[in-house]
């Protein structure tokens, strides 16, 4: 390997949530943070290069949207994920869930009904909620420890008030990689009902053996009824950066998003950020297959380490994020949380997540194996497993 994944990099004071916010988070400065979804790599030299380059140029002006970035994105989508975009279909924007949010206002009324498929990232439902419309919760189905959608009641859960969907795809927190099938047999159920779907694929590079599948890449109809959102601060590990993009081939979504974002003055994207997109894209991939094969590894530690205790984790299909379910040990979510806050490690409550999310915790694995170690060895001492 010629990135060093094995490299401990202090985080603490650089005003990181993961690490400068447990206090507040746990209650304990000192919990061995595995909980946010950023990593604790280095990110690749070729986009440090290219940041420093823009940084030493001392001069940080008004920018614009310029062709390179959408060129990098375009090649980057064809070459990985076999999909084929145009820059017209494409709109930056500052994250993921501030487009959330933004999509809910412009393509929803208050009192709608959207649907989110939980266990599932929570500013999926509480964005919804926040701006009045109506969560419509459809539980994953959990058979023999894996997770698939449950179109049975999905279907039967749809009102004439019901709008939109978000998908969460790659599936945070559960890690499934949602197959054509299944795609398929959901996208047959939104047609029927003229639900638009949110594709929220910011995931979809960190896979483990399988390919992604772009939902608007399964039709023509499925690429003019949805947009997608995704962005390179997962992959490369430069959400600090605040850059995503929008991608919806239908015209009218495209125009409406791209006005809302014009007559607010939203467009205004930071210079380092522009900066790291068209890096990450254009350079990052040999530093991202590396990733992958170092986190393949520490999934393959989690499921060793785990083998022979009361706590089961099936190995992730996408996403760096394990599911580890505690419920065998019978313990509330709140003894469990408490418990663990106080062996020394700090994780994500499953209930967090909503239903579904009873008795799991998640833990990010997008770190050193020697931190993975210390904190596999905590979660155990907690339990005294
Ligand atoms: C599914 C999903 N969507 C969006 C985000 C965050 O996106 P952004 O930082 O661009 O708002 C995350 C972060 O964990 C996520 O897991």
């Amino acid at each position: 390997m010629s990135y060093s994944f094995d490299t401990i990099i202090t985080r603490e004071n650089t005003h990181c949530y993961k690490y400068d916010l447990r206090e507040t988070v746990f209650g304990n400065a000192n919990v061995l943070p595995m909980w946010v979804a950023d990593m604790d790599f280095k990110i690749a030299d070729e986009i440090i290069e290219d940041i420093t380059t823009a940084v030493n140029h001392g001069i940080y002006g008004y920018t614009f949207h310029y062709d390179s970035v959408f060129d990098s994105f375009i090649r980057w989508q064809q070459k990985r994920h076999s999909w084929s975009i145009k820059k017209e279909d494409v709109l930056l924007f500052h994250g993921v869930v501030p487009s959330l949010n933004m999509i809910i206002q412009l393509f929803t009324n208050p009192g709608d009904e959207i649907i989110v498929q939980n266990p599932v990232y929570f500013p999926f439902f509480q964005s919804i909620e926040q701006h009045s419309r109506v969560v419509v919760w459809n539980e994953l189905k959990k058979q023999e420890g894996t997770y698939t959608m449950n179109l049975e009641s999905l279907k039967k859960s749809i009102s004439n008030k019901t709008k939109m969907l978000f998908l969460c795809h790659p599936h945070n927190p559960v890690g499934r990689a949602w197959n054509k099938n299944e795609l398929e047999e959901l996208l047959a159920i939104c047609k029927q009902h003229n639900i638009l779907v949110i594709s929220d694929e910011i995931h979809a590079d960190i896979m483990f053996g399988k390919k992604h599948i772009p939902w608007a890449s399964l039709s023509e109809y499925a690429a003019q009824n949805s947009i997608t959102l995704t962005a390179p601060s997962k992959t490369f590990n430069i959400a600090g950066l605040n850059i995503s993009a929008i991608i919806t081939q239908n015209t009218l979504l495209n125009t409406t998003i791209k006005n809302y974002i014009k007559q607010n003055h939203l467009h205004g994207i930071n210079l380092l950020g522009l900066t790291a997109f068209e890096s990450a894209y254009t350079k990052g991939e040999t530093w991202l297959e590396e990733l992958l094969q170092y986190l393949t590894h520490n999934i393959e530690y989690i499921q060793d380490s785990l083998q022979n205790t009361p706590l089961t984790f099936t190995p992730p299909e996408a996403t760096y994020l394990a599911w580890i379910n505690f419920s065998a040990l019978q313990y509330s979510d709140a003894e469990i949380r408490n418990r663990l806050i106080e062996a020394g490690i700090g994780l994500n409550d499953g209930v967090s997540f909503g239903k579904g999310g009873e008795g799991y915790m998640r833990l990010n694995f997008a770190c050193p194996l020697s931190t993975l170690k210390e904190g596999i060895q905590r979660i155990k001492k907690s339990f005294s497993l």
